[in-house]
């Protein structure tokens, strides 16, 4: 297939940026969507213009980095599905596809489409972890964890942190990320001696950071790749509550 790609280009954070039209031919439905990217800036090298800077890692879904908005959606028209798992059968012959970086203040475009989130290992490093006394490792049976307990952990241990509900949210709220973050530690008892201090100091970095409040419009559970429930949001909102109130008595 045949396609116009309206991809924005950046120089740095300083450059005002703007759209520039390639063209991507002969692109074959069974390429993923970063592929035809490479296709396209296989030309550009070949024609001595500068590719396009575009972030990528694992290129299976895991790693969180690849995300850009596509026509307008964060990770492009696919559900529950990362840039990198995206395929070009989800477009026709003809289609123009606009590319854009991730666009929230607390994430500086660091060339084309590749921003900084930066931000969000300093929240994680506000919060996002146990502290545990160093020795050989514990049997694994050691603590029993009720089923439902560790389900819900898992799920919220799915975030990848792309940063793709910050893009989604008008208000650049990184809320669905903090509160996945925070309760995938606090639902499990070795999380749970912290977890006052994690919610406090996490919800702390992310207001430091520049980030958004959250006004419950859901865009960021839409586009998440990984479907990470607003019901962690609820759950996040509790315990920062509880752990204000405890922290005043
Ligand atoms: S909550 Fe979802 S959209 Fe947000 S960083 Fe995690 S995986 Fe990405
Ligand atoms: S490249 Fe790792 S999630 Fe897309």
């Amino acid at each position: 297939m045949n396609l116009t790609l309206r991809v924005w280009r950046q120089k740095n954070a300083a450059d005002p940026g703007q759209f520039v039209d390639y063209q991507a031919n002969q692109i074959s439905e069974h390429m993923s969507f970063l592929e035809m990217l490479d296709v396209v800036n296989e030309g550009l090298i070949k024609a001595g213009q500068e590719p396009i800077a575009f972030d990528h890692d694992c290129r299976e879904g895991i790693c969180g980095t690849c995300g850009m908005v596509i026509n307008g959606v964060a990770h492009g028209p696919l559900q529950a599905t990362t840039t990198c798992q995206l395929h070009m059968r989800h477009f026709k012959d003809g289609d123009t596809i606009t590319l854009e970086p991730w666009r929230a203040q607390s994430f500086p475009v660091i060339k084309d489409l590749v921003v900084d989130r930066s931000a969000f290992d300093r929240i994680i490093q506000a919060g996002g972890y146990i502290s545990v006394a160093t020795g050989g490792a514990p049997d694994g049976n050691s603590i029993p964890i009720a089923k439902p307990d560790a389900d819900r952990a898992m799920d919220a241990a799915a975030c990848i942190g792309c940063g793709a509900c910050v893009a989604a949210c008008k208000n650049a709220s990184a809320m669905l990320f903090v509160a996945a973050k925070a309760a995938h530690l606090n639902t499990l008892p070795q999380g749970k001696v912290e977890k006052d201090r994690r919610v406090v100091n996490m919800v702390k970095a992310m207001d430091v950071e520049g980030f958004g409040n959250c006004t419950v419009i859901g865009s960021c559970e839409a586009v998440c790749p990984k479907e990470i429930s607003l019901d962690f949001i609820s759950q996040l909102n509790r315990e920062y509550l509880r752990a204000f109130l405890r922290a005043k008595e």
